[in-house]
C-alpha cells in the first residue's frame, strides 16, 4: 500500500512516515515546509528517511498542481490511472 502522509517532514509526520516505513509501507511524505520551525529541522527529519519505499514531495497539501508534472511516484500514478481516481 502507498501512503500519503502530509505534514510529512513534520515533528509528527516524520514519525509517522518511519513506522509506515518499518511495517514495510510505500510512503509519499508531503510537506511545503511551512516557516513555523526552521527547514533545517524539517531537513533533517526526512534524512533518516530516505531510501527504498519513500518519496518527498515538497508542496501544499491543498495545492491540485503539487503532484502534476511527473512528481507523483510511480505506484501511486499508476494507481491513479488504474482507478481514474483523485489522490486522498
Ligand atoms: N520535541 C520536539 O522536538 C518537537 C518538535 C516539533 C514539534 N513538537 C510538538 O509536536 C506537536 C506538533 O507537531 P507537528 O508534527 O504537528 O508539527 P510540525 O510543525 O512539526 O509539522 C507539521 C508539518 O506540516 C507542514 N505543513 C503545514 N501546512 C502544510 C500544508 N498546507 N501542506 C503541506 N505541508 C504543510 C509543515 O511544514 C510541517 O513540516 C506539538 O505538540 C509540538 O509542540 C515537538
Amino acid at each position: 500500500m502507498t501512503v500519503l502522509v502530509t505534514g510529512g517532514a513534520g515533528f509528527l509526520g516524520s514519525r509517522v512516515c518511519r513506522a509506515l516505513l518499518d511495517r514495510g509501507e510505500w510512503v509519499v511524505a508531503l510537506d511545503n515546509f511551512d516557516p513555523f520551525y526552521p527547514e533545517s529541522i524539517k531537513r533533517s527529519n526526512l534524512a533518516d528517511l530516505r531510501g527504498r519505499g519513500f518519496r518527498f514531495v515538497r508542496g501544499p497539501a491543498r495545492s491540485s498542481g503539487t503532484f502534476s508534472g511527473g512528481a507523483a511516484p510511480r505506484p501511486w500514478s499508476t494507481r491513479r490511472r488504474g482507478r481514474g481516481s483523485r489522490p486522498p
